[in-house]
Order: structure tokens, then C-alpha cells, then sequence
């Protein structure tokens, strides 16, 4: 079954997909929104977007007037390309700068700012418009999405996330990443009001969105004229 368009006068459903670092958001939340026929949205990506456009203009990412100034001013657009959903800055779509060592250490600095918060949350919300999501971040199901039924924290030891970063080429303190997260006054990281809690420590990720694919297919509305319907 899948739900890949809301229908004239339905509200479009959102699946809100939170957890710690490396505790595997963007692998599932790719697997769970391919098998449902949704969006994908990476929240984290367009936090990435304002920290490489803030170094890119050598504002100093510690003032935080700076960085609300270009937050504010900045020229950005949301697109949908293959079911994924991009923020682009000046019509450019930084897919590989973001990604960077420098940009990764910068994002925290403003992640932790209310008013960058504020402002991700209405772009977050406007993606609403390309159809039902699979949100994934820090944020989604406690401050963005409160109000969807589909909220999933994933997490994992610190020794198997270590280990699936450092396969990945990445050296990270992760836990000092996960206390900054959880520690910031604004939307700090934190397991959602009715959140599916999963550690999946000793699951692949087929096994993970496996789970999380039967749990939502399990509640959505059954809809007239959808294949679950059928006799
Ligand atoms: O998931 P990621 O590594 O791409 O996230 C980059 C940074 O952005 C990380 O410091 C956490 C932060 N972030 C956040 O504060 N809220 C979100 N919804 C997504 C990411």
C-alpha cells in the first residue's frame, strides 16, 4: 500500500523520524519513505545550508546577531526532486558543501539559536506542500510536528553509533554531539510525547524500517479505493 499523494481536502500525513547521531534517521527514513511513496525531508541538511552560507560570507558563526541577520536575509527556495526535498540558497542546491568537516563542526553553533529555529520550523512546515513526509531530525515529533500520530525515536549504544560512523571514514566525539543537542535551550533533543521508541543496536536497517513501516501501514486511515481496501 502506498499513500504517496494526499487526496483533495486530506491533510497530509507527516512521519516524524528523531534519534541521536548515527542511530541511522537518514537510511531509514529513505527506506520508510520509499516503501510509503512519501517525501523524504532531511531537517538537518538545511541546517547545514545556513551554516556553509554563513562561512561562505565569513560571518563569525559565535555572533549570533550575524548569523539571525543572514538567516533573515538570505534568498532560499524549497524544491522537490525525486521525492526528496532541497533547500536552495540563490537557486544553488549545496549538496556536497554542506557535508564538509568545516561545515559539520559549524552547524551546532546554529542549530542552538532560537530564531534560526524558528525559521526552520515555517520552511519545515511549507514542505507540506509536496504531499505526506518522512521528516527527519532532532526536532521533528517534540517542536515541528507535534501534532502527527507518526513520531519514531531511533538510538543505538554509543559503541555501535561509534562504530558505524567510523566505517563511514568519520571521527566523532558523538556523545559530546548528543549532550550538546539534548542540553540546548532551543528544541534540544528529546524522546517525543508518544514516540515509538526503537534501539536498533542489533538490527540492520531492513529490520528498522521494517518496523516502522508496519507500525504506520498498521494505522493509517484505510482509505476507499486503496489496494488494503480491496476485497
Ligand atoms: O543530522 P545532521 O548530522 O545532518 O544534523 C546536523 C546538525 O544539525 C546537528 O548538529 C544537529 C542539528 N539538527 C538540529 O538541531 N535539528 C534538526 N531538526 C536537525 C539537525
Amino acid at each position: 500500500m502506498s499513500h504517496p499523494v494526499p487526496r483533495r481536502g486530506e491533510t497530509p500525513i507527516v512521519v516524524a523520524i528523531d534519534g541521536t547521531s548515527a542511530s541511522g534517521k537518514s537510511t531509514n527514513a529513505r527506506l520508510v519513505a520509499a516503501a510509503l511513496g512519501f517525501v523524504y525531508v532531511d531537517t538537518g541538511a538545511m541546517y547545514r545550508t545556513l551554516a556553509w552560507y554563513c562561512l561562505r560570507r565569513g560571518v563569525d558563526l559565535d555572533d549570533r546577531k550575524a548569523v539571525i541577520g543572514c538567516c533573515r536575509k538570505w534568498k532560499t527556495s524549497l524544491e522537490c526532486v525525486d521525492r526528496q526535498v532541497r533547500l536552495l540558497v540563490d537557486r544553488y542546491h549545496p549538496a556536497r558543501e554542506i557535508r564538509t568537516a568545516e561545515t559539520s563542526a559549524a552547524t551546532p553553533k546554529v542549530a542552538a539559536i532560537p530564531q534560526v529555529r524558528a525559521w526552520m520550523k515555517t520552511k519545515q512546515r511549507e514542505c507540506l506542500q509536496f504531499g505526506n513526509l518522512v521528516m527527519e531530525g532532532r526536532d521533528i515529533g517534540s517542536n515541528v510536528f507535534p501534532e502527527t500520530d507518526y513520531k519514531f525515536y531511533l538510538d543505538a549504544s554509543l559503541q555501535e553509533r561509534t562504530r558505524r560512523r567510523t566505517a563511514e571514514g568519520v571521527q566523532e566525539d558523538l556523545a559530546a554531539r548528543d549532550r550538546r543537542d539534548s542540553l540546548r535551550a532551543a528544541a534540544p533533543l528529546m524522546i517525543p510525547l508518544g514516540a515509538r521508541v526503537i534501539n536498533n543496536s542489533n538490527l540492520t536497517p531492513e529490520e528498522t524500517s521494517g518496523r516502522i513501516i508496519a507500525e504506520i501501514r498498521a494505522r493509517l486511515p484505510a482509505r476507499p479505493g486503496a489496494d488494503t481496501a480491496a476485497p
